[in-house]
């Protein structure tokens, strides 16, 4: 399979620990759910990441990695985060659940500086970050079985029908993220986007092995008969993007949940909500 270098500009540039911290993200063949944005990190950032990168940013490795000693020997559960983006929501969680640790993950440079610094204005000690694909990640560093939770919010939507393909939760990815949950650990999504709020449903409430905690049934309003999945596509394995079937559009499925109050809205979501546009929060259980 090629590898081919993706990006050539280091973003923590003449850091003394460059090398150990950022891995060039390489591409292969697998589609990505991320473009990497081109953004300036602030001096803020920047002595953030000099400064604290070298106890809380943990370096992408091959192998698995030790959770208990990633967090100094700590048994606390552990919750793992994917896209934190500027990290608000993360930082007040754990923050408000000193009794957790999390592990966030983020492929934006600047996301990573920004986190670091409100973790040292918090003096937040049960936070770690990985700046890298949390596919890989998952795949290389979380051992099967060893997580209490997963919290993914506002994943990108990539509104564009064309882009679907690039949408993180997909059943191959929802397969691997149940592999790393522990019997009984929760999974809790969140979006703005509700033909992708749709597809998460439609998605998880097909893996056996994960309960939808909801009371609520929903039908499908977003996908019509156009977008149904074809008896050719349903046949080939190597179809990867989630089309509905036409038994799926039909029926009623297990849908949302109220907000958890340990998640706080942010921003973007309170602007929005003010306009009268909806959020759902997903919140599934590891059987
Ligand atoms: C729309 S933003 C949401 C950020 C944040 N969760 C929030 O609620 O504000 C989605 C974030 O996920 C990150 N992301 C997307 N795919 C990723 C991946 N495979 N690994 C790590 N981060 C990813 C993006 O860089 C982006 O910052």
């Amino acid at each position: 399979m090629p590898i081919v270098r993706l990006v050539g500009i280091h973003p923590f540039q003449n850091k003394p620990f460059k090398d150990k911290y950022f891995v060039n993200i390489t591409r292969t063949d697998r589609i990505r759910s991320f473009v990497l944005r081109a953004g300036r990190t602030t001096t803020g950032q920047q002595r953030a990441i000099d400064e604290l990168g070298p106890q809380f940013l943990i370096p992408f490795q091959e192998h698995v990695l030790d959770l208990q000693q990633a967090f100094s020997g700590s048994s606390r559960p552990k919750i793992l985060e994917i896209g934190f983006g500027m990290g608000e929501t993360t930082a007040k969680i754990a923050a408000l659940r000193s009794e957790d640790d999390f592990l966030a993950i983020e492929v934006h440079p600047p996301g990573v500086g920004a986190l670091l610094k409100l973790i040292g204005e918090g003096n937040l000690t049960n936070l770690r970050l990985i700046r890298h694909d949390a596919v890989e990640v998952l795949e290389k560093m979380i051992a099967p079985n060893s997580l209490d939770g997963i919290h993914i919010y506002f994943a990108d939507p990539w509104h564009k029908k064309r882009h679907h393909k690039r949408r993180l939760i997909q059943a191959q990815f929802v397969k691997l993220l149940i592999s790393r949950l522990k019997s009984a650990a929760y999974l809790h999504l969140a979006t703005d986007w509700h033909n992708y709020a749709e597809q998460m449903l439609l998605v998880l409430n097909a893996e056996s092995d994960l309960e939808n905690t909801s009371r609520e049934k929903i039908s499908v309003e977003t996908f019509a008969a156009t977008d149904i999945v074809s008896k050719i596509e349903l046949a080939k394995e190597s179809v990867k993007e989630f089309k509905p079937t036409l038994e799926q559009l039909g029926a009623e499925h297990a849908g949302y949940v109220e907000r958890p109050s340990y998640r706080p809205t942010t921003k973007f979501e309170n602007r929005g909500i003010k306009l009268g546009h909806g959020v759902w929060d997903l919140v599934y259980k590891k059987n």
